[in-house]
């Protein structure tokens, strides 16, 4: 089955004025009816992508097609996307319904048709009843509720979310996750969502752009970036890691701690630097013996459902182990970890890069 891409940036460059590119060169698809989301640090881009597809700003360089349509000059009202912003955005002069009703009033749709629209879409987000509340008499919570509704009641193709829940506490924002992804569900419709929140992004997402310094670094299924992350900033920003340097000695081969193990990884130069990545939950404290690096433990907290445990090995690397087994302050332990818990990564290897270099690879394994 062939792709339903909805919207496609092709080499898209933006720069503000004369000043530097906040997006660079940057080319992606999105498909139909997906979760997806722009996942970064501030300053990276993210509010800039919504803003060139919402039709608020046009791109310096390069084109955004729609529906296969080149799309960079049509005016923000003619484009089938409604945006939901971090700060709502509500009409606080407004009751509920209003804020809702607002969009159809501006297309002079019949009272009566904009009392069931705005109807279904209150009940979507669970706030049947409250139409003739103030903005102000709502919580946090509810006032992101009624911004949906009002995204949603124009039946756009694609709804663009900025960190629609950053203003949320915890046990709330919690909830929010579930609600907007159950929402994106029924509804069918193209989500894109902006957070700088990993965890966010890993639980909500069924695709994930991993965006810094107005690049995206890595794109893919929330285990694919967290299982095999690309590079330094994608394994450091997507959760905790170890990342210590090492070098390839040969295929499956890797040096590191000052020692060598097996590993998965192949493709490199011989002897090449590297990155190494191995997760915290990857880690198994064992007797010094039987682990494959010997470490001594420098501190100790308790999680919950389990015990991160700070560890250094005789080079001075830190290593972090998630474990259910308790250490104690100042042991001497061994850590075991199987050959596919390496993860080698290439120095500051772009996408484009790791892509080439394994298509590359495979070329010469098929060759042999
Ligand atoms: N209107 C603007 N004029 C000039 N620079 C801007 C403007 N909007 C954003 N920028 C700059 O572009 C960069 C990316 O901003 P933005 O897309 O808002 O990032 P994010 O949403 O990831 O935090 C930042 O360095 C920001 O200062
Ligand atoms: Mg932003």
């Amino acid at each position: 089955m062939s792709k339903d891409v909805i919207i496609r940036f092709e080499n898209v460059t933006k720069q503000y004025d004369d000043g530097p590119a906040v997006l660079d060169d940057v080319s992606f698809e999105i498909e139909r009816g997906k979760f997806y989301t722009l996942l970064g640090p501030s300053g990276c881009g993210k509010t800039t992508i919504l803003r060139l597809i919402a039709g608020f700003t046009e791109p310096t360089k390069g084109a955004i097609y729609f529906n296969g349509q080149k799309i960079n000059s049509v005016p923000a009202n003619k484009r089938q996307v409604n945006t939901v912003f971090q700060d709502y955005a509500l009409f606080p002069h407004l009751n509920v319904f209003e804020n809702v009703a607002f969009g159809l009033r501006i297309k002079k749709m019949k009272n009566a048709d904009i009392k069931e629209k705005v109807a279904e879409a209150l009940r979507f987000v669970n706030l049947e009843g409250y139409e003739n509340r103030e903005i102000r008499e709502m919580s946090g919570g509810q006032r992101q509720r009624v911004a949906i509704a009002r995204a949603i009641v124009n039946e756009p193709e694609v709804i663009l979310l900025d960190e629609p829940l950053s203003a949320l506490d915890l046990k709330l924002r919690t909830e929010m996750q579930y609600e907007l992804r159950e929402l994106q569900r029924r509804l069918g419709i193209t989500f894109i969502f902006v957070t700088h929140d990993q965890e966010e992004a890993l639980a909500m997402s069924d695709m994930i752009f991993v965006l810094n310094k107005g690049k995206i670094q890595q794109s893919g299924t929330p285990k694919d970036i967290y299982d095999e992350p690309i590079n330094r900033f994608v394994a450091d920003f997507i959760g905790e890691s170890n990342i210590v340097p090492g070098k390839m000695i040969a295929d499956c081969l890797v040096e590191f701690a000052g020692k060598r193990f097996e590993c998965v990884d192949k493709g490199f130069e011989p002897n090449e630097h590297v990155d190494i990545v191995i997760r915290p939950e990857d880690l198994e404290i064992t007797s010094v013996e039987r682990g494959k690096l010997q470490v001594r433990v420098d501190s100790l907290l308790f999680r919950g459902v389990h015990y991160e445990i700070c560890c250094y090995d005789q080079d001075g690397n830190e290593w972090l182990v998630h474990s259910t087994k308790k250490a104690e302050v100042g042991e001497k332990i061994g850590l075991y970890f199987d050959p596919e818990a390496i993860h080698v990564m290439r120095l500051n290897e772009t996408e484009e890069e790791y892509d080439r270099r394994l298509e590359a690879y495979s070329e010469v394994s098929d060759e042999k």
